[in-house]
């Protein structure tokens, strides 16, 4: 088949690229002039350049296509206005690109996320039957592509993944927290009361690839996870022991987390850059329960995931170390 990925330069969208070829796919990926190619220059791919918020690109894009995996969006921006406009807007552009020029599609898979839905009201993981309840711009506006899709339905066939965090090669942002552990420090957030559920990005793969063939799909949204409840500190442990560190734990109050998200905050607003911290990503990180069920995954699609958390996490601090992104 040929695919279309968007979002392909990026974190999940590499290792996706990747696993597609494997299977013998043929894919095509949208990318912007200034998209950093390195983790797929060496790949047999079509390019398409281009971008959400470029109609005739999009077309070109989807033209001919037999599949589209959507996974190009924002997981950090300055203000609502650019969660908004990358991750609803240009999912409806898409959305509208594909029905006009390639309706025959066979699948139109949307990566969202576990923001999209909220975290759980207690330690009981949310399943798909729960009602969303965003409790970010990000979520709100991951939400917002979701129902773009959902709008499609009877026209295209599309099925909706809501992976939980994702970590391994070439993840950036808990690569921050690989850095702190390898400098001896295990910071909790609020004390670290939180539990999480995560996914390996090579598990996140293979069930995206499931979702290609399987008809019964369509018109469903999965959650995606490793199955287990992590707490925030038992994450951290499994870095220091995929690093062969002892740490020491220095619990940060939330107040002074709330004055870094405003120092944050002040300093997207100037420099119009993503920051790691604002009021935003600080109101996910006061949530306690950021837990979902991947019953309905395990069963309509046989899902399976294989890499447990201590597994994972030395296989990225492994990849990290090769790629100088970590010393030692
Ligand atoms: N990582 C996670 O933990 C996680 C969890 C749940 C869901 N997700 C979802 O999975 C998807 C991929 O996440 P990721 O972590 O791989 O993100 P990422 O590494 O930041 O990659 C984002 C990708 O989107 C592309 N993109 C952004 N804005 C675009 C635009 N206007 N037009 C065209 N392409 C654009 C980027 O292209 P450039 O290279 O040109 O910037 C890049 O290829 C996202 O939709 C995210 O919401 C991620």
């Amino acid at each position: 088949m040929l695919i279309l990925v968007t979002g392909g330069s990026g974190f999940v969208g590499s290792h996706l690229v990747g696993g597609l070829l494997a299977q013998g796919h043929r894919v095509r990926c949208l990318l912007r002039r200034t998209s950093d190619l390195s983790f797929i220059a060496s790949l047999p791919l079509e390019h398409v350049w281009g971008a959400l918020d470029d109609a005739e690109s999009l077309e070109r894009a989807c033209r001919g296509v037999d599949a589209v995996y959507h996974l190009a969006g924002v997981t950090k921006a300055p203000d609502a206005a650019t969660y908004f406009r990358v991750n609803e807007q240009g999912t409806r552009s898409l959305l509208e690109a594909c029905w006009r020029v390639n309706p025959e599609v066979r699948r139109f898979v949307y990566f969202s996320s576990l923001a999209a839905a909220g975290p759980a009201d207690g330690s009981t993981p949310i399943d798909e039957t729960c009602p969303p309840h965003p409790v970010s711009h990000y979520g709100r506006s991951k939400l917002a592509g979701e129902e773009a899709v959902r709008a499609y339905a009877g026209r295209l066939p599309a099925v909706i993944l809501r992976p939980a965090p994702v970590y391994g090669p070439r993840e950036r942002d808990i690569l921050t927290y690989f850095r702190l552990v390898q400098r001896g420090l295990k910071l909790l957030p609020g004390g670290g009361a939180h539990q999480v559920c995560m996914i390996h990005v090579s598990d996140l793969v293979q069930l995206a690839l499931r979702v290609l063939e399987d008809e019964r799909v369509v018109g469903q949204t999965y959650f995606a996870c490793d199955g287990e409840a992590h707490d925030l500190e038992a994450v951290l442990d499994a870095v220091g022991a995929a690093l062969g560190k002892r740490t020491l734990r220095v619990v940060i109050p939330v107040p002074l987390l709330e004055v870094f998200a405003a120092l944050g905050g002040i300093w997207a607003r100037l420099s119009k850059r993503s920051v790691l911290l604002n009021d935003q990503k600080l109101q996910e990180m006061k949530q306690r329960y950021w837990l979902c069920d991947v019953s309905k995954a395990r069963r309509e699609l046989g899902f399976v995931p294989q890499i447990d958390l201590q597994t994972g996490m030395a296989l990225t601090a492994r990849w990290y170390r090769e790629q100088g992104w970590l010393s030692g």
